[in-house]
């Protein structure tokens, strides 16, 4: 592509379900803004958009945690997660939300203009069904041991250990998240996105066009789905929670949150005009507008292979970069908000950024150390030591430290005021500080553009250093000592003053993508706008007038001592204490049925409990679960309907022995009469089991 007219730039909408932690900020947040905030700084005609994913499973399974509905988890999270957001400077330009009415009708006119096209398949086929809730078990509506790893915890859709992507059918002993029981098969309807029609299309588009400028595990993964075989994707659940399927006769049934979720970033975009009254068009139909995802590892083939087929079903165009990160562990596990073993990015805001005056400085650390361990070619570590030498040794004492020192330098030898340059006393030092600015802008540049987000960073931070270096040869101080005996040295400490001054100028332009409330304070301090931090001005001596009198200097970054890095390490082992104690409660709690109110013995002695012996056992027509029994009591034969027929054959129970209910009103099941009711026990996955006497006994025999 020429250079495109616009960006339209995406990150991943999180699941409006729970707090988010660091890992997912390094990912999908970070990098975006940062390369959203270098093309403002272009100039460029950029929109960033993101929002709540507040549909699919994982949205009512936290409202059960929670006991509460779905449409008070959405709520309460998305106003959450939007503000943590913005309390570490991510600047989307629109932060929406699915449950939006503009989204509802976006995604259903994109499944209706593909259903009438021709381009989804209709197919029946038999899916996983939990009788007690009366569900259908899609995605995380059911549990199961990986097939890839053994966890025994993987969901339907993706087993979060090892990462791979799931369906139902591939888990071992699935059971039903809602209520714990095996669940049993039974037909459905679903509309398919037939990805295998499209396989010629992807190996061309990803495994050549893109094979050399998109990340290589991007275009990895890819090629290992197409080549495993592209399978029809079913694009409907049978569900309650969730955007209606656009269709006559498909009550009960919504859009497959996978299928809705990136039509976010479509109705974020229309929201985002209708709001600033602009045309959201040219962002989604034009081939000159550059679209840019920022996404999860897990997030990958939803962004690659599934949502540009739709996109290009629908005649939208394609993104031109997909860009994901590997994971980031942190303290040498696997980051896990379930297991404790996390940093919510709302708790990294309580403990550091709302408890001092100014902590937004400490937004910017994260954002620094975060981009500084970037998984971004593999994983990587988040360690809180490894946070608190990158703040002390980088930020303090490198960019910090150098712009404090030119500012009180500049206040005690040139009175608060940008000194002259003489040209004429120009030296080779000199002349190489400015050329490692230039350098320096074309390689940020570069790396940018390239989301090389980590050099990029080290890049600038290394312009700091080597301006620390010019300091430190150039000595202003020591100059000064002598300037009775040598007034000419004054012309010395101005030239060193004044470029370092343009020097602080420059490192405010080139950290602002980065560490935009650094950028700000800078500004502050330089008394200029923020226009000043156009990129063009980038590499510029002239940014700063001579003469001009500057504020006094404000520390950038403070220390961070030993004592808050060890409460940060016992924080994180007590939570993740915490959450396994509360995880073993739970389970005692799922094991442990609860106890029906007391009754007086009175009401107990009226049941009538009698041994019998089955003698003969046949299923009931058209009732998968029912059994018609014979049962002996001694004094006489009754029928006995019982449902059972899901765990024993007929011919498997006839001569065992059961207690009977005997004088439970008789009950009419599928035009047969059950008199009485056998016990049986049932185990925590409601698998029955017979309750029978240790040895065979007279028929009749009372049970109390
Ligand atoms: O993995 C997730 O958190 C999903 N909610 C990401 C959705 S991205 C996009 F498609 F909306
Ligand atoms: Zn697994």
């Amino acid at each position: 592509m020429n250079q495109p007219k616009r960006y339209l730039v995406t990150s991943a909408l999180p699941y409006a379900n729970g707090l988010k932690h660091i890992g997912h900020l390094a990912g999908a947040y970070i990098p975006a803004d940062i390369y959203v905030r270098y093309l403002r700084a272009q100039k460029k005609d950029v929109v960033f958009v993101c929002g709540s994913d507040e549909h699919g499973t994982a949205i009512p399974i936290q409202a059960m945690k929670e006991g509460t509905t779905a449409q008070a988890i959405i709520d309460k999270y998305h106003p959450i997660i939007e503000q943590n957001f913005k309390d570490l400077g991510i600047s989307f330009n629109i932060y929406h939300r699915t449950s939006a009415p503009i989204h509802h009708t976006t995604a259903q006119e994109f499944f209706t203009t593909l259903n009438d096209n021709g381009n989804l398949e209709i197919k029946e086929s038999e899916q996983y069904y939990d009788e007690e809730t009366k569900t259908f078990l899609a995605d995380r509506f059911i549990k199961g041991t990986c097939p890839n790893c053994g966890n025994d915890g993987a969901y339907g859709d993706q087993c979060e250990k090892c990462g791979k992507s799931l369906s139902p059918d591939e888990l071992i002993n699935p059971v039903s998240t809602l209520s714990g029981k095996t669940p049993i098969k039974k037909i459905t309807k679903h509309w398919y996105l037939p990805l295998d029609k499209h396989e010629d299309f992807l190996r061309e588009w990803v495994l050549k066009e893109h094979k050399d400028n998109w990340r290589s595990n991007v275009v990895g993964q890819c090629k290992s789905w197409i080549d495993g075989g592209l399978q029809p994707r079913a694009v409907t659940r049978d569900l309650d929670w969730g955007i209606k399927v656009p269709v006559k006769n498909a009550e009960g049934k919504v859009l497959y949150v996978w299928f809705d979720a990136p039509i976010g970033y479509i109705s974020a975009t229309k929201q985002w005009a209708l709001d600033n009254d602009k045309d959201w068009k040219p962002y989604w139909f034009n081939n000159d507008t550059q679209l840019v995802h920022f996404i999860g590892k897990d997030n990958i083939v939803f962004h690659s292979i599934i949502f540009p087929i739709m996109l290009k079903l629908h005649g939208n165009i394609l993104p031109a970069f997909v860009t994901s990160n590997e994971f980031m562990n942190l303290e040498g596990d696997k980051m896990s908000t379930s297991r404790g073993w996390s940093i919510e990015m709302d708790e990294y805001i309580n403990d550091w950024i709302k408890q001092e005056n100014g902590g937004e400085s400490m937004a910017d650390v994260l954002r620094y150390y975060l981009t500084a361990i970037a998984p971004e070619t593999k994983d990587s570590e988040f360690t809180w030591k490894g946070f608190q030498d990158a703040n002390n040794n980088e930020l303090v004492s490198i960019f910090g430290n150098y712009v404090n020192r030119t500012f009180v330098l500049m206040h005690k030898l040139c009175n608060g005021k940008v000194p002259v340059f003489h040209n004429n006393l120009i030296d080779e030092t000199d002349k190489e500080l400015i050329e490692s600015i230039q350098n320096s802008k074309i390689k940020i540049q570069n790396y940018l553009e390239e989301f090389k987000f980590r050099d990029a960073q080290f890049e600038v931070i290394d312009l700091a250093r080597k301006a620390n270096q010019y300091m430190q040869k150039k000595e202003p101080w020591i100059l000064a000592k002598s300037l009775n005996e040598n007034p000419e040295n004054q012309k010395l400490i101005d030239n060193c003053l004044h470029l370092c001054l343009q020097l602080t100028a420059n490192l405010a332009i080139f950290i602002n993508p980065f560490l935009p409330f650094t950028a700000k304070k800078m500004l502050h301090m330089l008394k200029v706008v923020d226009k000043m931090l156009d990129w063009q001005n980038a590499g510029s001596l002239k940014l700063l007038s001579v003469g001009y009198s500057l504020r006094e200097p404000q520390l950038l970054f403070r220390k961070i001592e030993n004592e808050e890095i060890a409460a940060q390490l016992e924080k994180l082992k007590l939570k993740s204490q915490q959450s396994k104690e509360n995880k073993v409660e739970e389970i005692k709690q799922s094991e442990t049925i609860p106890l029906k109110p007391e009754i007086v013995f009175d009401d107990f002695a009226k049941i009538d409990l009698r041994v019998g012996t089955i003698t003969a056992a046949e299923k009931v027509e058209k009732a998968d679960k029912l059994l018609k029994l014979s049962v002996d009591l001694g004094f006489e034969t009754r029928t006995i309907v019982s449902g059972i027929a899901l765990y024993f054959k007929p011919e498997d129970i006839v001569g065992k022995q059961v207690t009977v209910v005997c004088n439970l009103a008789p009950r009419k099941m599928r035009g047969i009469e059950s008199n009485g009711m056998i016990l049986m026990a049932e185990d925590k996955n409601g698998k029955l089991h017979f309750v029978n006497p240790d040895n065979k006994i007279d028929e009749g025999s009372g049970v109390s």
